[in-house]
């Protein structure tokens, strides 16, 4: 029985290596055209925009929309893809410094909003250092994302320390999820907002999980709607986690 389970693991591991690299190369090919629908768009629009009236330049302009939104879709399923073959290299990696970074940036490119941040000091763990800063970049982004309607927005990065000893969390205080639909939440393309509320294409953390998963780890999370979010996930921590019990507080 054993063997007979072994050899179903590998077949199917075989066939699920085949259907993404089937994906790859289908996304891959569909850049090519999008390109002209989108290049040539652009050129009747700025050749020819005094022979076309209101309503058909705005079909132009939502043709080259719609396009780009594509592109960004591609580039996303080629991204996960390419994530799920990448070797990782795993060093000692400080959270904390990576967290206050992203947060550096995001406050840099969106300076109207006033959010707190605390990240605790001294949260280290064994990692592929880019693939790292990856998650907490979509994590920290997505609190960054559905705390937009707080005037009070607050952001929390820490040990959990309830858990396991190597369980971290990114917390928000934003517009949450229901519950109900918590398993759709890591699949691709799966959304549980809409455009017209937050934008976004639902690829951010089905590419954190496989990130976390592909370094042994684990990420869940727990919301309440209207009252914020946590995403916690696990990953081998450095020796000296839990040992600097001060939070600093990055941005207020
Ligand atoms: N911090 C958060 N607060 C509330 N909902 C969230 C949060 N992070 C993720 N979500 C929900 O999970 C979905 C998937 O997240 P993600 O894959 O990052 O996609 P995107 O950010 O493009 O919508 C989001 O559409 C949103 O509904
Ligand atoms: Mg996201």
């Amino acid at each position: 029985l054993q063997e007979l389970i072994a050899e179903r693991t590998r077949e199917l591991e075989a066939s699920n290596r085949e259907l993404e690299s089937y994906s790859y190369s289908i996304a891959h090919d569909l850049r090519a055209p999008l390109r002209s629908i989108v290049g040539f768009t652009q050129i009747i629009l700025e050749d020819a925009s005094h022979k076309l009236d209101d309503t058909e330049l705005n079909y132009l302009n939502k043709t080259i929309g719609a396009g780009k939104r594509m592109g960004t879709l591609i580039d996303e399923i080629l991204e996960l893809a390419r994530l799920s073959r990448i070797p990782i290299t795993t060093q000692k990696v400080n959270l904390s410094t990576l967290a206050s970074e992203v947060i550096d940036t995001l406050k840099t490119n969106d300076s109207q909003r006033c959010v707190s941040v605390v990240v605790e000091s001294g949260l280290e763990a064994e990692a592929d250092p880019q693939l790292v800063r990856l998650c907490i970049e979509n994590l920290l982004g997505n609190s960054w994302k559905y705390t937009k309607r707080r005037p009070q927005a607050i952001i929390e990065v820490g040990l959990y320390r309830a858990d396991t000893p190597n369980t971290f969390y990114v917390k928000d205080n934003g517009a949450g999820f229901d519950m109900q639909y918590v398993d759709k939440l890591f699949l691709p393309f799966h959304r549980l907002h809409n455009d017209s509320e937050f934008e976004g294409t639902g690829v951010g953390l089905a590419t954190v999980q496989r990130i976390i998963e592909r370094h042994g780890g684990s990420i869940w999370a727990e919301a309440e709607v209207g009252k914020g979010a946590t995403f916690y996930f696990t990953l081998q921590s450095g020796p000296n986690n839990g040992s600097l019990p001060n939070p600093i507080s990055v941005s207020g």
